[in-house]
């Protein structure tokens, strides 16, 4: 079975953003978008994760229809199930990197992930303020929270945005390890297209289409 399906997804805000897109993911998969500013590829990522209802199409998750689904089970789905990197990273301010990665760990009975830590190099920052940390450093530690989750789909808006290029490949190489191992799949919205092309399939999103580029 897809780990997720979407069906004639179609929005607007002030204008049409897109018209009738159909997606499926599989495990081990990854799907790559790209496109211009406003194109609404943070909008199609929002629809895909659950986060926002299209105007119309549906999206099917692990082949349930997520608009029939009860609240409770869409939230269980959400904790459990969706891991999502926003292109804006919401750590909780007052806190230490190790008590942001603490919260989402409880909520979804895993246990923090030190292996993970020393792979994003990060592991020295865990006691800092995240408000005393870089921003590259801060999307490091959003990202340690949400794998810690051990989520079966990964939304990720821009994940690397903030890093040198260096960064942003070993990074991404934890994300395609971390697919790989745990069956999971991806959704990458990225303006790099080298990073971009580094997923089985590429789409751009044009003209209210998605248009097939690998
Ligand atoms: N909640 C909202 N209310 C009204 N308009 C919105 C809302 N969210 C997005 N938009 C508009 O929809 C369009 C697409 O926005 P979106 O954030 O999806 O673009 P994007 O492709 O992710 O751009 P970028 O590459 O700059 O991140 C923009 O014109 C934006 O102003
Ligand atoms: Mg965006």
């Amino acid at each position: 079975m897809n780990l997720l399906n979407a069906k004639n997804i179609s929005h607007k805000f002030d204008t049409q953003l897109f018209s009738d897109i159909s997606l499926e993911l599989k495990q081990k998969e990854s799907i790559a978008i790209i496109g211009s500013s406003g194109s609404g590829k943070s909008t199609l990522l929002h629809i895909l994760s659950t986060m926002l209802k299209p105007d119309s199409g549906s999206v099917f998750i692990d082949g349930e229809d997520v608009a029939k689904m009860s609240k409770k089970k869409l939230i269980a789905l959400k904790r459990d199930m969706l891991g999502i990197v926003f292109q804006a990273h919401y750590l909780f301010r007052g806190f230490s990197a190790y008590e942001n990665l603490e919260v989402a760990t409880l909520l979804s009975n895993q246990t923090i992930d030190v292996k993970l830590l020393k792979l994003l190099n990060i592991e020295q920052n865990i006691d800092q303020k995240v408000t005393n940390l870089s921003g590259g450093q801060q999307q490091r530690v959003s990202i340690a929270r949400v794998l810690s989750k051990k989520p079966k789909i990964l939304f990720l808006d821009e994940p690397t945005g903030n890093l040198d290029k260096t960064t942003a490949n070993e990074v991404m190489d934890i994300f395609f390890k971390y697919i790989d191992e745990h069956s999971a799949g991806m959704f990458l919205v990225t303006h790099d297209e080298s990073i971009a092309y580094r997923c089985d399939r590429v789409f751009a999103l044009k003209d209210r289409e998605l248009k097939r580029l690998k």
